[in-house]
């Protein structure tokens, strides 16, 4: 047996190790939760803390501002009708190149030492997309993504289905069109069912989001200035 067959199979861990420790590499982290659950509130606020505690960062969504992200978006408002399969190939295609694209790719920066934090990344296809497809098969069209940019930690900021329909109808005049009580409620059973699939292999915490807006910040905060900690 050749040294390659030694050194191959751990060789992702090999650059991950020298990445993280002796280049310096930024955290991922990413915020999930069905609509209206206030995680773009809290994405402001982390990158505040991070800023405050002198860490480069970026705060980032999916669907992306990018060619496949704003195709998506006219397919959410319903101005574009799209088979749901077929979104979830451009979820999957839009994540991709938010990661690897030349000009703002996400992969790059946290190589080079800037943290990003995602408003939805990976978690939101396997919750959304797995109502019409099966999950095994929306795993799959997202591996090599999840591969080439794995997340340091994952937020899920729990809200009822209810609470979240009333902060829509309160700040927007119109719908997504996921954005029915009816399923949000399915969407949030898949969230909590998937993340404790994943639950051994993943670092997702689950935030209780009927919590003060300042209150689930600091346990975000908590939670994140244990990573740098652990990271320095
Ligand atoms: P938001 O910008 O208000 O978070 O809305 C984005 C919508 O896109 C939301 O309804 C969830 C949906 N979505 C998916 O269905 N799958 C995905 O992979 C992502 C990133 C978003």
């Amino acid at each position: 047996m050749g040294i390659e067959c030694v050194i191959l199979p751990i060789l992702p861990i090999i650059v991950e190790f020298f990445m993280r420790y002796v280049m310096k590499k930024g955290l991922f982290i990413t915020l999930e939760g069905i609509d209206g659950s206030g995680k773009t509130t809290q994405l402001e606020l982390l990158k505040k803390r991070i800023q405050q505690d002198n860490h480069a960062v970026l705060t980032t969504v999916e669907p992306t501002a990018g060619p496949i992200g704003s195709l998506l978006r006219l397919c959410l408002s319903g101005r574009v009708k799209m088979n749901e399969s077929a979104m979830a190939a451009l979820f999957a295609a839009d994540r991709l190149d938010h990661i690897t694209n030349d000009i703002n790719g996400i992969r790059e920066k946290v190589m080079k030492g800037t943290t990003v934090v995602c408003d939805r990344y990976l978690l939101s296809s396997y919750a959304y997309q797995s109502i019409r497809s099966p999950l095994d098969w929306v795993i799959d069209i997202n591996r090599e993504a999840n591969e080439l940019m794995p997340v340091d930690c994952t937020f899920f900021i729990d809200v009822s289905p209810e609470t979240a329909i009333k902060r829509i109808a309160k700040t927007r005049a119109n719908r997504d069109i996921f954005e029915t009580q009816e399923r949000l409620s399915a969407v949030r059973d898949k969230y909590l069912s998937i993340i404790d699939d994943l639950k051994d292999e993943s670092n997702i915490v689950i935030i209780n989001g009927d919590l003060s807006v300042e209150e689930i910040s600091e346990e975000i905060w908590t939670h994140v200035s244990a990573l740098y900690e652990a990271h320095a």
